[in-house]
């Protein structure tokens, strides 16, 4: 809240005539008569009336052209300003864990500054598996600052769409499976980023649950489903977070583009809700412009069109006012939302908040936020914490061991300073008093494509890593047929395909200098050019992974053009350098002379990433097979997944001790390292399910996963919701997450009969650090309608706490549960309902670990 607007008046007097400081970039300029009588008379807004009023008074001097300005972009990330009423440009970035390199005017290429680096803090899975506000206040407030500080106005995030496909190439963007749980974390983080004078975009509204064909798929679940399991985190947004702009997903809903949904936008985010602000598109949406301008969009970005006069918003929306089609009420209403934003968030208060950016502060949130979110699935042999003296030798194997992830994933990359990797942190902590032996086992056979980290071509529209594909006729490539995209240097058809004659294309720049080992598999016949010179000519059954040796300067750009001819599959990929490869004789020996072997995998951001879903959940490449072999020699095999979204582990009920530590952000590897040694008591709880097999899961069960439509045939059972109904049995629960400590829970205190109108039932749990580590547990409270007039999930998250205790300690656990949290949404009546009858109230530390239960009456 800004408390200087009186102050600040009486200063833009004196500025305007003596030069006082501070000033503002405006009012540093010379104003003639008429451009002063149309400036802001207070610029600094302290309430909302104010805020109305000179959203009013600007407004009324707006012509319809300047209006219309308002509402489309004018580059890349910008919307124009009106300069003769002291209205800026408004600047627009990525992304939900941090602020986003600086991206040119008017392409996506980077812009290529020095002075755009920013805090790369964990993504929110991280923070949805601390399962703490106080942690997405401290995310939201990083963020806020740093776009502040890059001169945003409104940073693109939170997203809040959930995780329903295990192989969404975005869950790891978003808040897990749990709408409950979303909309919890959601709203600090609004609260937070809000705060700093910059607007948070909440994304993507709504139903954005698959990457495959995200432009064109077709969502269309029930109402019910709508409303209790994909709408209350955007809810949570717009009602409780006050949240400044909302991004429309790519996706239809029932037949047109979210954009532009009568139901979803000017029924439901602007009536139901109430929501005040401004609904901006995603980058290049299928919209048009009378239904996307009556159905209630204010803004429209990211536009693929020469000109910005071609935008849907811009010369068409004009057009249309003109004509009449479209009221120029309806614009009014458009500009008033824009207007206000801007004014919410200071864009005319000279005294605006500078923001603060790569401060150590920031640097030492990304740790914090990285180790409360990890989360120790398994301790069997109580291995962890290590015991740093009794160590000598430890083994590092695994994929994500040195790697490095911020810059991957799509348009949520960051780039920081630095990013310290697993075996950085571990290097730091244990010291010279331990020999770390780094080995990476050989791909063999399974050859993984070159990691997205390495491709600096994007895709046009969203900014992700990606390889041009041309293909021809035939060999001599003449005519070229067709032009696509991949994320992957690689594919695999169906059976009996035509030969293809393909051309792929893209800039790589390795990232350590030195000899590239570049690898092909698969059948047919390749030829592979570096600038244009034929480097390897390849022809194969593919019995055998072929390879040629390239010196590379890192930071250097090389156009990499693999010319296919075949029909099978292909795996074009590298192994850079950095790194030692060897094979598994030479690995499992390593292993057995080991104390410890730390095996650090999962996913990267060649899978965890937009514009694609992953093919299965199973680990890419051969981790499956290194960590069997791993454990074969070793028993204290220790696991550490990164990955931002479920994987299948077939080997987990075999090996001890098993930990999931998410993409971890610029200080991932120290915060890892201080869990494990113990500096840091794990307190993380999975926000997702982790499934036995891709099989089990809904959308793959039910068959409702293809480019076309997505039925949402599960309805509102969406993740633990499922495999309980469906009595499957997972891997892990959703919620679990182990302690260097034990905990009991007793003495539930729930009411017998409650109303059901009572604005709140309290029930009580005690906790109890019976261990003896001082550490946080998640104390859950779940619910389930016993008798229900529609089919309800057996148990629903509605509460959650995190307590930190002493060994010995313990303390009372209250819940408020409020009439919503029992409700389903009734199609009958189109509102929320509660039934009477027995609600049972689970209490414990995952959605399986029940330590309490009793039952309450709704009469
Ligand atoms: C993504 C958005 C992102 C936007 C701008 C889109 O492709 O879906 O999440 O904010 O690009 O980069």
């Amino acid at each position: 809240m800004k408390t200087f607007s009186f102050l600040l008046v009486g200063c833009i007097v004196l500025t305007t005539f003596t030069g006082c400081s501070p000033i503002s970039m405006t009012l540093s300029k010379p104003l003639s008569t008429s451009q002063l009588a149309v400036m802001p008379s207070s610029v600094s807004k302290t309430t909302p009336a104010a805020i109305e009023q000179e959203v009013e008074r600007l407004l009324a001097a707006l012509t319809l052209s300047e209006k219309i300005s308002l509402l489309h972009a004018n580059s890349k990330f910008t919307v124009a300003g009106v300069e003769r009423l002291g209205i800026e440009e408004m600047h627009l970035s990525d992304g939900p864990h941090g602020v986003r390199h600086e991206i040119s005017r008017h392409s996506w290429a980077p812009a290529d500054w020095d002075t755009d680096y920013a805090t790369y803090l964990p993504p929110l899975t991280a923070i949805a598996a601390s399962w703490d506000p106080a942690m997405a206040t401290l995310h939201g407030t990083v963020l806020g600052r740093e776009a502040r500080h890059r001169n945003k106005d409104i940073i693109l995030g939170p997203g809040v769409n959930l995780a329903r496909l295990p192989t969404y190439g975005r869950n790891f963007e978003y808040f897990g499976e749990d709408p409950f749980l979303a909309a919890q974390l959601v709203v600090p983080e609004i609260l937070a980023i809000q705060q700093h004078d910059v607007a948070a975009c909440v994304k993507h509204y709504a139903l954005n649950t698959q990457e495959l064909n995200r432009w064109g798929v077709d969502a269309q679940p029930d109402e019910r489903t709508l409303r209790e399991v994909y709408l209350p985190a955007f809810e949570a947004a717009v009602k409780e977070g006050g949240v400044y702009s909302v991004m429309g997903a790519y996706n239809k809903v029932y037949g047109t583009n979210a954009n532009q949904s009568a139901h979803l936008v000017n029924g439901i985010l602007k009536q139901d809700w109430g929501f005040d602000g401004v609904l901006l598109t995603d980058w290049h949406v299928d919209i048009n412009t009378v239904d996307a301008a009556m159905n209630g969009l204010d803004l429209e970005m990211g536009t693929l069109v020469e000109d910005y006069d071609d935008y849907y918003f811009a010369a068409p929306l004009l057009a249309k006012v003109q004509e009449g089609e479209i009221p120029e009420a309806i614009i009014d209403e458009k500009v008033r939302r824009i207007l206000r934003l801007q004014l919410r968030v200071g864009m005319m208060d000279p005294l605006r908040q500078e923001g603060l950016r790569n401060t150590e502060e920031h640097h030492r949130a990304a740790r914090t936020l990285a180790e409360q979110g990890i989360v120790l699935l398994k301790n069997d042999q109580q291995l962890l914490p290590l015991q740093k003296d009794t160590l000598k030798n430890v083994l590092v194997m695994g994929p994500n061991a040195n790697l490095p992830h911020g810059r991957g994933g799509g348009s949520s990359q960051v780039k920081s300073n630095y990013e310290i990797t697993p075996l950085q942190g571990l290097q730091t902590l244990l010291g010279d008093d331990v020999n770390i032996v780094y080995l990476r086992a050989g791909t063999g056979d399974t050859l993984q494509p070159i990691p997205a980290d390495y491709i600096s071509t994007r895709h046009g529209g969203s900014g992700t890593p990606v390889w041009r594909v041309i293909s021809f006729e035939d060999a001599e490539r003449q005519q070229p047929l067709n032009v696509t995209e991949w994320p992957q240097s690689s594919k695999r058809w169906a059976h009996n395909t035509d030969t293809q004659y393909l051309t792929l294309e893209a800039t790589l720049v390795p990232i350590e200098s030195g000899e590239h080992i570049v690898k092909f598999h698969g059948s047919g016949h390749a030829q592979l050019h570096v600038d244009g010179e034929s480097v390897a000519s390849w022809h194969t059954d593919g019995q055998k992974v072929l390879s040629q040796t390239l010196n590379l300067t890192a930071g250097q750009a090389y156009t990499f053009q693999l010319q296919y001819d075949g029909n099978t599959y292909f795996t074009l990929g590298w192994d850079a350098p950095g790194i030692q490869v060897v094979s598994e004789a030479v690995y499992t020996e390593a292993a057995k002379k080991a104390d410890l072997v730390l095996y650090f995998g999962g996913l990267s951001h060649s899978d965890d990433r937009e514009g694609h879903d992953r093919e299965s959940m199973r680990l890419p490449g051969n981790q499956d097979e290194v960590i069997t072999a791993l454990h074969r020699a070793n028993a204290t095999t220790t696991v550490f997944i990164i990955a931002g979204s479920a994987v299948e582990m077939p080997w987990a009920n075999d090996i001890s001790t098993l930990v999931w530590g998410w993409y971890g952000g610029m200080e991932a590897g120290h915060a890892y390292a201080r869990m494990l040694t113990g500096a840091v008591n794990p307190a993380g709880k999975m926000p997702i399910t982790l499934p036995k097999q891709y099989a089990d899961t809904a959308p793959i069960k039910l068959d409702d996963y293809n480019d076309n439509t997505a039925l949402y045939k599960e309805g509102v059972f969406i993740g633990y919701r499922w495999f309980e109904a469906q009595s499957i049995e997972v891997q892990f629960p959703f919620g679990h997450g182990l302690s260097y400590t034990q905990f009991d829970i007793d003495n539930l205190s729930v009411p017998k009969v409650v109303d059901a109108n009572a604005e709140k039932t309290v029930i009580s749990v005690t906790l109890k650090n019976t261990g003896k580590r001082t550490g946080a547990e998640v104390v859950q409270l779940y619910l389930g309608d016993a008798v229900a007039s529609v089919a309800r999930p057996i148990k629903e998250l509605k509460g959650f706490k995190k307590v930190t205790l002493a060994p010995g300690e313990s303390q009372t656990v209250m819940f408020e549960l409020k009439p919503r949290d029992f409700a389903f949404w009734d199609i009958q009546t189109n509102g929320w309902l509660v039934e009477q009858g027995n609600f049972n109230i689970y209490v414990g530390v995952s959605s399986e670990d029940i330590r309490a239960q009793g039952v309450l009456h709704h009469q």
